[in-house]
């Protein structure tokens, strides 16, 4: 495996994989690299004549310095772990790299970002959008791979390869979960070991509510979660939803929807933690 720091060569390796015909898969990621990443990187491997993976913890999609100052970075160990999957070239560039200049680009997605993680952290999917946009346009992927827990970013990419064009697809793989149903995220690696006992908390709340479904009102349902969640000190919901599962919009009556998502946001402790369900309504 080959790591890259610049731009240009990135873009002088590329131009000659495409021109030798090779079939690009891009696993975009910010490090601290764990199972779920590892799962994204070994499908675009198999799927695809060469894997590229980027380690970049993209600054302007951190609305709070801490958290970005905070985020797990990992390189060496991520090095390590990328060759273990069929990984080829790992793109990790330095902030001035990408941004020689700041970015003044602004995104608008519309009804898609007003809400959940586009409502409580302004200016996060201008971050991603604008890394993500330029990150396509160096690698020049045929297929690029995203994880859904991170359910609204995906919709957000999606709205962005339509909205610009981008001549790829995006793959989304379903959420990886540690074995007493935690979602897997580098964030993870910032619990204490009690924050961490706690933690899967989150998910058995997205479980309870997802079997209510039928049961009760939304407005009840969410009202549990709150009520569940507040019994531990060391959680504090940002937010908890149900939502349509394309357009995510939450919903006031599951009734006509055959698939909705059951999202979550909370603290535990000083690290924000975000999960989610899918549920297909006809099979519960
Ligand atoms: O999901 C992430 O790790 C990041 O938001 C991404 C897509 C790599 C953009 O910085």
């Amino acid at each position: 495996m080959e790591v890259i720091e610049q731009v240009s060569a990135l873009r002088a390796i590329v131009a000659a994989l495409r021109c030798g015909g090779k079939r690009i898969g891009f696993v975009p990621t910010m490090g601290a690299l764990h199972e779920g990443h590892l799962q994204l990187l070994r499908a675009s491997a198999r799927e695809n004549d060469i894997t590229i993976c980027s380690v970049f913890v993209n600054p302007t999609q951190f609305n709070n310095a801490s958290d970005y100052k905070l985020y797990p970075r990992t390189l060496e160990q991520d090095t390590r772990l990328l060759q273990t999957v069929g990984c080829d070239y790992l793109f990790a560039p330095s902030a001035e790299e990408i941004y020689p200049q700041q970015s003044v680009l602004q995104f608008s997605f519309g009804a898609l970002e007003a809400v959940m993680e586009g409502e409580h952290r302004p200016g996060h999917f201008n971050g991603v959008a604008t890394v993500v946009s330029k990150l396509f346009h160096i690698v020049q992927p045929h297929r690029a791979y995203f994880g859904q827990k991170d359910l609204q970013q995906v919709a957000i990419v999606r709205q962005l390869v339509q909205g610009l064009s981008f001549d790829l697809e995006l793959v989304c793989f379903p959420t990886v979960r540690e074995a007493d149903g935690l979602a897997m995220s580098s964030r993870n690696k910032r619990l204490s070991e009690a924050q961490r006992q706690l933690a899967p908390q989150l998910y058995l709340a997205l479980q309870t509510a997802a079997a209510n479904l039928h049961q009760k009102p939304i407005n009840a349902i969410k009202s549990e979660v709150a009520q569940q969640l507040q019994q531990e000190e060391e959680i504090k919901l940002e937010y908890f939803e149900i939502v349509d599962s394309l357009t995510l919009q939450p919903l006031q009556d599951v009734s006509g929807h055959d698939e909705v998502a059951l999202c979550i946001a909370a603290f535990v402790g000083e690290v924000r933690l975000i999960d989610n369900l899918l549920v297909n309504l006809k099979e519960i």
